[in-house]
């Protein structure tokens, strides 16, 4: 009987192309941004020099700007929609416009740290690091025009959490109106009820529709879009990303890179506070456009434990997770609240990949306990139900897509944990 390892081991194999690696056969037949990041640290367990060309594939395609795209389209594939021709991005292998969750800084020194073979390492990590700090320089130039030290999404898609409750009141400010007719695909592979709404879609087509008109010019895009959302687990990726890329930096002897970096993510920690609730016992995303905290007590502000916050607001998240009541953690939105779905994509489901940043995050915070629950729960889900991209946090039930890349991934990660 083959173990755990042993078919996550299988799935990532079954689902590498050789330079990249797909989330999922059908429904995502191409490379994205932060699936191959954390899928690294899974294919790391197996074979380090096919990690490091993942993330090496994907910053090949790096824009000129800085911007790390957050779809690759590799290889044309008529299965997904929107599909190169729709976001016309004119780079030389097609990419969308937007970006995705900045985990690479954080993946980088995870696999140095890691790494058997320190020359393979350290070779591979120098010629990386300049690019993820570019990235990085991107972001707080386009993303925080005020200098705020917190970053803004400007499109449900660059959160990664497509359909969360968080986006449903900004949602209201973006237009329908106009857009091309579509006929979506993820529904053909997943079931439609597990999936975002076609209201949602015709938003996020909106979007990208707009800021395709605009020339793809991302240091216009943030102040052109009518959704511009500060979400607390996307910035704290961002920080720990710096935090690790300053590490390596200064590891490297790259003096300058090593301060830039620090500075984002003491800067950054400061103000995260300002995204604190009190009464939620999480932090919360500000919609920018209003400069209102958006009520919504996601699992993006229980993510803010990836990065280095105040001991006591990390034990808080901890007392929270615990409030949910779910038999399998964590749920990404709270069973209290009237909008929570327990089988749509991000209004309810656990996925295991957030699972991981928030286990370690309250890990290094003190909250081992918070954590190893964290864990036993993983490995408890894909004991029951195998390797999907997501499940329901009361029944443990499968969805969306099966054989799931970052799924299997970070299976390897918790395993190594709990050695
Ligand atoms: C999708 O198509 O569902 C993706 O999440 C967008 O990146």
């Amino acid at each position: 009987m083959s173990t755990l390892a042993d078919t996550a081991i299988e799935i990532l194999r079954e689902n590498d192309r050789g330079t990249y690696t797909v989330p999922t056969k059908g429904l995502y037949p191409f490379q994205w941004n932060w699936d191959s990041c954390l899928t690294a640290l899974g294919q790391h367990h197996f074979d380090e020099d096919r990690a490091w060309r993942e993330i090496e594939t994907l910053f090949d395609n790096q824009w000129p700007c800085g911007m790390v795209p957050h779809i690759v389209f590799h290889q044309m594939d008529d299965g997904y929609f929107p599909g190169p021709q729709v976001w016309a991005t004119g780079r030389p292998v097609p990419t969308s416009g937007i970006t995705q969750p900045p985990v690479a800084g954080f993946s980088l020194k995870r696999l140095f740290d890691r790494a058997k073979d320190t020359a393979l390492a350290e070779a591979r990590v120098k010629a990386l690091l300049p690019k993820v700090a570019k990235w990085h320089r991107w972001f707080y130039e386009t993303r925080d025009p005020r200098g705020e030290g917190l970053v803004a999404i400007i499109h449900p898609w660059e959160a990664g959490r497509d359909n969360s409750i968080d986006w449903d009141e900004p949602f209201e400010r973006v237009p329908t109106e106009g857009i091309t007719p579509y006929v979506r695909r993820d529904t053909q592979h997943a079931n439609p009820a597990h999936r975002p709404t076609k209201e949602q879609y015709d938003r996020y087509l909106w979007l990208v529709e707009h800021f395709r008109g605009l020339g793809w010019d991302t240091s216009k895009l943030h102040d052109a879009s009518p959704f511009q959302v500060v979400d607390p687990g996307f910035n704290a990726i961002l920080i720990r990303s710096c935090a690790d890329l300053a590490d390596l930096a200064d590891h490297l002897g790259e003096a300058e890179l090593a301060r830039e970096n620090r500075q984002f993510a003491e800067k950054g920690i400061a103000a995260m506070e300002t995204l604190w609730s009190e009464p939620h016992g999480q932090y919360l995303c500000r919609d920018r456009t209003r400069e209102t905290l958006v009520d919504s007590a996601s699992v993006g502000g229980l993510l803010a434990a990836f990065c280095a916050i105040p001991t006591d607001r990390a034990a808080a998240i901890a007392r929270t997770i615990d409030n949910h009541g779910t038999w399998f953690r964590v749920a990404s939105h709270p069973p209290q609240d009237s909008r929570f779905d327990a089988k749509r994509y991000w209004r309810g489901p656990v996925w295991l990949v957030i699972n991981y940043m928030i286990a370690d995050g309250l890990r290094r915070a003190g909250e081992v306990d918070a954590a190893a629950k964290i864990t036993a729960s993983s490995l408890d889900l894909i004991r029951e139900s195998g390797f999907a991209e997501y499940y329901d946090p009361m029944t443990g039930e499968p969805l969306g897509g099966g054989r799931f890349t970052w799924t299997a991934a970070m299976v390897l990660e918790f395993l190594s944990m709990e050695q």
